[in-house]
């Protein structure tokens, strides 16, 4: 069953990371943060929206249909100035039109139906010449082989079955560009990005954080009993010793309004 992000439960999910430095470089070189008025839809826990106020923002405020995760997201903002957390859709976010500088959207479109009502509402949310980023992962992006950095990448090897759903839900290139295009967006562009999820002090920690299911939201499709077997999959492939850095393959749009 997939993650409910309506879920109590689930809160804190997507709230207590810290964005990997690698991942604000990469951002500064697709658009210039400085002052701007920043927009992040589907901010979970808005981790992404206190990095964008790291980043220089002016202000940023996150939005999330999820009431839990905009109340996660408050908490774990508390005493920030200029962040701020409101619910709304993806497709009717309740911003202001021409509010923004930048519209940022990180695993958000995979989890929709159509992009265009959320593109549209991007689109109408920021100031003419202002910036969307869209990161996503792509079905390429998911099917890379497992290795020491790529470990998503044994999920699917040790449970094939959870490569269907990913089959499913995860965007092309070619859809995203047609979807950027039918909202009127231009100079549409993408980077491949690798992020730096968390560094894990060695396997036993790794071990721990994946039985908390923390933050990966296809294994909240495996029971107890799976989870164990994934975990004992893992252990088979890795180095017995020494930390270990877990990075995702994404893939990063970048279309002016
Ligand atoms: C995988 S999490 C990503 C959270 C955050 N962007 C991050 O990268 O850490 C996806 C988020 O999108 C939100 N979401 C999913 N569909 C949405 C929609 N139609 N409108 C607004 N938020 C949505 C979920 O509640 C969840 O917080």
């Amino acid at each position: 069953m997939a993650i409910d992000f309506h879920s109590r439960a689930n809160r804190n999910t997507y709230a207590s990371r810290r964005a990997d430095t690698g991942w604000k470089d990469a951002m500064r070189r697709i658009v210039d943060p400085s002052d701007k008025r920043v927009a992040d839809i589907g901010c979970g826990g808005g981790i992404y929206s206190r990095a964008w106020r790291e980043l220089g923002a002016r202000t940023v405020t996150g939005v999330d249909f999820s009431r839990a995760m905009v109340d996660a997201a408050r908490e774990q903002s508390a005493g920030r100035a200029d962040v701020s957390f409101q619910q709304g859709d993806a497709a009717a976010t309740g911003l202001p039109a021409a509010s923004a500088d930048i519209v940022f959207q990180r695993a958000l479109i995979h989890h929709l139906r159509d992009y265009g009502p959320c593109f549209g509402e991007a689109r109408r949310v920021l100031a003419p010449g202002g910036t969307l980023v869209v990161q996503d992962r792509t079905l390429d992006d998911v099917r890379l082989p497992g290795s020491a950095e790529h470990l998503r990448g044994y999920f699917f090897e040790c449970f094939p079955r959870l490569l269907a759903i990913e089959t499913g839900r995860r965007p092309t290139d070619a859809a995203v560009r047609a979807a950027l295009d039918a909202a009127g967006f231009v100079k549409v562009g993408t980077t491949v990005l690798w992020e730096v999820r968390k560094v894990h002090g060695g396997w036993q920690k790794l071990e721990q954080d994946l039985a908390k299911r923390t933050g990966r939201s296809i294994l909240h499709d495996l029971d107890d009993k799976e989870l164990a077997e994934l975990i004992a999959c893992i252990d088979k492939q890795l180095p017995a010793a020494g930390p270990v850095v877990e990075k995702d393959r994404w893939t990063v749009w970048s279309a002016v309004a």
